[in-house]
């Protein structure tokens, strides 16, 4: 819930964070070297939920990992990577093996249900996925903090 609640924070005030873009996509590197996509688009309830985890660098898309009907993953991502539900909706994707090897640009794509998004992301600028986490949850604190300034000055 927090985590929902923050990202959607991230997303209406972008003040608090600021490379301002609202994403759906975020990628990091776990701890164990691991890429990280989280993709927040949220299956549409009357749909039957699909998703598509790919990158591009240059003009060549690869698809990583898919349920899509008609659709697979390239040979080499097959046994490399898993896809979990998020619990607020949206999956995780993690691709073991192609951190070290990354191309110098790459745009990482997600579609769930045929909604999409994506980034784009220099090998060099790749945050630790523990980064990401401390700083959604010190942007909200320090947005709680805020709220709770303006209720005092407007109350007293
Ligand atoms: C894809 O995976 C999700 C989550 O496991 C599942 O709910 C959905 O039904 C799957 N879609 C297809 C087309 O198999
Ligand atoms: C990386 O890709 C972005 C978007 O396609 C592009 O604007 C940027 O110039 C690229 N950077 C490099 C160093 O190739």
């Amino acid at each position: 819930i927090l985590h929902s609640v923050s990202y959607t924070l991230l997303c209406f005030l972008p003040v608090l964070l600021i490379p301002a873009t609202c994403k759906l996509i975020t990628v990091c590197i776990e701890d164990d070297n691991d890429l990280r996509v989280d993709c927040l688009i949220k299956a549409r309830p009357n749909k039957i939920a699909s998703y598509e985890f790919s990158w591009s660098s240059g003009t060549v898309e690869s698809v990583i990992n898919t349920n899509v009907s008609g659709s697979s993953p390239e040979a080499r991502f097959r046994d490399k990577s898993t896809v979990e539900e998020l619990e607020d909706g949206g999956y995780r994707m993690t691709l073991t093996g192609f951190t070290d090897t990354l191309p110098h640009n790459t745009t990482y794509m997600c579609k769930v249900t045929g909604a999409s998004d994506d980034i784009t992301v220099e090998k060099d600028k790749l945050i630790a996925c523990s980064a990401v986490t401390f700083l959604i949850k010190s942007s909200f604190s320090w947005f709680i903090s805020l709220l709770v300034f303006f209720f005092y000055q407007t109350h007293h």
